[in-house]
């Protein structure tokens, strides 16, 4: 199994280009199920997710041509609305196909996703939408079976903000009869991204970056051409580990506008921001002040960037709270940060980070995608060597990590 090497207590300094954004291109393509002309997809990450929504298309029989980061998909034929348990378990994501699938042929068979390493993770709500707008939907053998001969438009309220399950009834509606309203809909920046796409294929939706997203089903979509936006997380988590190194680095094509929050709590540490455009300078001239944060559904502070902090928090001057709202196991990170020296307590779903002087290399262990983020950089703060194990986890969701941190000067070398 492939491995992190870190030399931690380098700098980071230079300039590093953002890559597309996961999570705004795995709904992207799913939403080639919607329509029988051909979709192009610029600025696709080349990750270990985006490769296995690609595969589960290809085995619905969507043509499927990649070059580098564009890939082109044709689902004019799709021989089985279906969407194996062998490949849901490894990414929850494809809970995706359901609303296109049973939005344009009528039926679906998606597994589902399971248990996962941060939570319950439910897919209840998606389910509860589906339903609403017609679909006749059982649960058998693992599998969940949707069935409706054309779904219908209806006002749907989601008790708990999801962004995936926005985006499912979103995508679901475009092909609806009528108009669907959903309510308590995600802000996401990736749920903007998605409706872009979706009214450049044709679809009629307003309200989407709001709560109240409303959409007037039409009968067939268009193909498009759509490059996907730069990702938050990613050009976080870049930011995050320059600001712990006391570094200076400059972001390109940044997705500026949705990193408030991010950039926010950077400056309270202590870092010097400037954002202009798609570019992003940050610089960290001293040791970082602690910093308490709050996960929340956007704009709030983004739980996929609260392990990152965590990391920041334990060499920062001060006591940090980071609390996490969104997911209720999502603190598996802080136990392999003490066996680098962290001094964190556990108190219900906060986190009281002790910043310490120094870290110390060790090897630890990825658990799961943002919490090896938190890893890395405390890896790269650390005196001596740190060894991340089972990094598949950061290849679902950060692409050439260790080349692109190299390129910022990080000693940092994946071994076998
Ligand atoms: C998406 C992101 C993930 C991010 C998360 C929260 C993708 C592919 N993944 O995941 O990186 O961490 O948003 O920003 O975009 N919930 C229910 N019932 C449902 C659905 C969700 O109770 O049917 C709950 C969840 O358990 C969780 C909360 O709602 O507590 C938010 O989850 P959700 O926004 O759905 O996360 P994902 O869309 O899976």
């Amino acid at each position: 199994m492939q491995k992190l090497s870190i030399q931690g207590g380098t700098r980071l300094a230079g300039e590093v280009r953002v890559a597309g954004a996961k999570n705004a291109a795995l709904p992207i393509l799913a939403a080639c199920l919607l329509t029988a002309a051909p979709v192009r997809i610029s600025n696709v990450p080349q990750l270990n997710d985006v490769r296995t929504m690609v595969k589960l298309l290809q085995r619905m029989g969507v043509a499927v041509e990649a070059h580098a980061h564009a890939v082109t998909l044709d689902a004019r034929h799709v021989a089985e609305p279906f969407a194996p348990y062998d490949l849901v378990k490894t990414m929850r994501a494809s809970i995706l196909t359901l609303g296109p699938l049973v939005a344009r042929f009528g039926e679906a068979r998606v597994s589902l996703p399971g248990g996962c390493a941060i939570g319950e993770r439910p897919v209840d709500l998606h389910i509860k939408g589906l339903t609403a707008m017609g679909a006749e939907i059982a649960i058998e053998s693992g599998y969940i079976h949707a069935k409706a001969r054309r779904l219908e438009g209806t006002r749907i309220f989601m008790d708990t903000v999801t962004v995936t399950g926005t985006e499912n009834l979103m995508m679901a509606a475009c092909l609806a009869q009528g108009t669907t309203v959903l309510e308590n809909a995600a802000r996401e920046p990736e749920v903007i991204d998605l409706a872009r796409c979706l009214v450049a294929m044709g679809a009629k939706i307003r309200g989407h970056g709001s709560d109240v997203i409303t959409i007037e089903g039409v009968s067939a979509l268009f193909g498009v051409e759509h490059a996907v936006m730069p990702d938050r997380i990613e050009a976080g988590t870049f930011l995050a580990a320059a600001a712990a190194t006391r570094g200076e680095v400059t972001l390109t094509g940044a997705p500026v506008e949705s990193l408030d929050a991010v950039m926010e709590k950077l400056r309270e540490a202590g870092a010097r921001i400037e954002a202009a455009d798609s570019t992003v300078r940050l610089s960290m001239a001293a040791r970082p002040k602690a910093v308490s944060v709050r996960t929340a559904p956007h704009p709030g502070f983004p739980t996929d960037m609260q392990a990152q902090f965590i990391a920041l928090n334990t060499v920062a001057e001060g006591t940090a709270l980071v609390t996490e709202t969104i997911f209720e196991n999502r603190f598996m990170h802080v136990q392999e940060l003490r066996r680098l020296g962290a001094h964190i307590d556990i108190q219900g779903n906060t986190a009281v980070v002790h910043g310490m002087e120094a870290l110390a290399g060790a090897t630890v262990m990825a658990t799961d995608l943002r919490a090896s983020a938190s890893l890395v950089i405390a890896g790269l703060v650390a005196d001596g060597t740190t060894v991340i194990d089972r990094i598949y986890h950061l290849d679902r969701g950060y692409e050439h990590i260790e080349s692109r941190l190299g390129e910022l000067g990080a000693r940092i070398a994946r071994v076998a």
